[in-house]
C-alpha cells in the first residue's frame, strides 16, 4: 500500500490529486490534509459519494502548515497510525498554498515558504528511505519572480549549492523591506509576495533534495487553473476561465502526478505543467521543449 499525504487537499488542486490518485493507482491510500477537519470532512464524504470503495483508502489529516503545533500533531498521527511499519509514507504533497494579490509577505511565507519546509522536516523520517517522494506545488510565478531580478539575485535564488541558513537569511532580508521601490533596490524586481515565495520553495525544494539524495524530492507547478485562488483574478478581468486559458482543477494533476508515480530523472528539479522539467530563472510554456541545462 503506498500512502501519500496531501496537505490542503480540501478544495482545488489538492483535492482533485487526492481524487487522480485514488482513481488511478489502486495501491494507494490518501492522507487528505485540511486545516479545518469539517471542511476535509466534507470533501471525503464528496469523494465517497462519488466512489463509496474509496472509504477504507482516503482519512482527513488535521493539518495547518503554519503552525508548527498542528504539522507536529498531525506527523504524530500518521506515526502512530502507521506504527510497526518500516515506511509509513510513500510520499508526502506539500499544495497548501495562498497569496495571490496578497501584500502581507510574512503570512505568504508563512504558508507558501516556510510551510513547506516545516512539512517536509516533519513528514521526512516517515518517508521510504529509498525512494519516496517529495512533490512541492511551486508556481511559474517562481521563476518568473527570478527572472525579474538582478543577476546577482538570480544566482542566489538558483544556486545548487544553496543552504537553508542563506535562504532563511535572505527571508529575514526580504521581511524588511517596505514596498515595492524598496525591492527594486535590492535587485528584487517588484518584490510580489507571491512570485517570491514560490522562488524560495523552488530553493528550498534544490537544496533538501542535495541533502536527501537517496530521495526524490521535486517541484512543480500546475499551470493556470480556475480556483478559489485564482478567482479574484479571474473576475476582475472581465474574461471567461477560457479566454484566460485556465483549466480545471483535475488538469492542474499531471505534473504532481508525474513526480509521485513516473520516473523523473534527476532530483531537486522543477517541472512545468505538461510535467517536463523547467528552469528556475524563467518561464517555459507547456508544450516548448523541457529544459535541459544545470541547475
Ligand atoms: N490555481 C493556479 O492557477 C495555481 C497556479 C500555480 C500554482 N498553484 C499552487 O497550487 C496549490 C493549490 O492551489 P489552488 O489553486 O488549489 O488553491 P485553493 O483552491 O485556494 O486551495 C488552497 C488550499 O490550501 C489550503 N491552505 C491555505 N492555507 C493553509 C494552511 N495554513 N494550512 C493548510 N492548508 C492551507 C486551503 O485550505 P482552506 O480551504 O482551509 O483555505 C486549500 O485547501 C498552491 O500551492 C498554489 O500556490 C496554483
Amino acid at each position: 500500500m503506498r500512502r501519500v499525504l496531501v496537505t490542503g487537499a480540501n478544495k482545488g488542486i489538492g483535492l482533485a490529486l487526492v481524487e487522480a490518485i485514488l482513481r488511478e493507482h489502486d495501491d494507494t491510500f490518501v492522507w487528505l490534509g485540511s486545516r479545518d477537519r469539517g471542511r476535509g470532512e466534507a470533501a471525503r464524504a464528496g469523494l465517497l459519494r462519488a466512489e463509496p470503495s474509496w472509504a477504507d483508502r482516503v482519512a482527513v489529516l488535521e493539518l495547518d502548515v503554519a503552525s508548527d503545533a498542528s504539522v507536529a500533531a498531525a506527523a504524530r498521527t500518521v506515526a502512530e497510525r502507521h506504527a510497526g511499519e518500516p515506511s509509513p509514507l510513500h510520499a508526502v504533497v506539500s499544495n497548501a498554498g495562498i497569496g495571490i494579490g496578497m501584500s502581507d509577505l510574512r503570512a505568504v511565507l508563512e504558508v507558501n515558504t516556510l510551510g513547506v519546509r516545516r512539512v517536509c522536516e516533519a513528514f521526512l523520517p516517515l518517508l521510504r528511505p529509498a525512494g519516496g517522494r517529495i512533490v512541492n506545488l511551486t508556481s511559474a510565478s517562481g521563476p518568473s519572480f527570478v527572472s525579474g531580478c538582478s543577476p546577482e539575485r538570480q544566482r542566489f535564488l538558483v544556486d545548487p549549492t544553496i543552504t537553508w541558513p542563506r535562504l532563511e537569511a535572505f527571508l529575514e532580508e526580504c521581511l524588511a523591506l517596505r514596498g515595492a521601490a524598496a525591492f527594486e533596490a535590492k535587485g528584487l524586481g517588484d518584490g510580489s509576495p507571491y512570485g517570491l515565495s514560490k522562488a524560495c520553495a523552488n530553493a528550498y525544494t534544490v537544496l533538501l533534495a542535495r541533502e536527501h539524495p537517496g530521495l526524490r524530492i521535486n517541484a512543480c507547478t500546475p499551470g493556470f487553473i480556475e480556483t478559489d485562488l485564482t478567482r479574484a483574478y479571474l473576475e476582475s478581468s472581465g474574461k471567461t476561465a477560457q479566454q484566460l486559458g485556465m483549466k480545471p482543477p483535475a488538469e492542474g494533476t499531471r505534473a504532481p502526478m508525474f513526480l509521485l508515480f513516473g520516473e523523473p530523472q534527476g532530483n531537486g528539479r522543477y517541472y512545468g505543467s505538461d510535467a517536463q522539467r523547467s528552469p528556475l530563472d524563467r518561464y517555459r510554456s507547456p508544450g516548448s521543449p523541457p529544459y535541459t541545462g544545470e541547475p
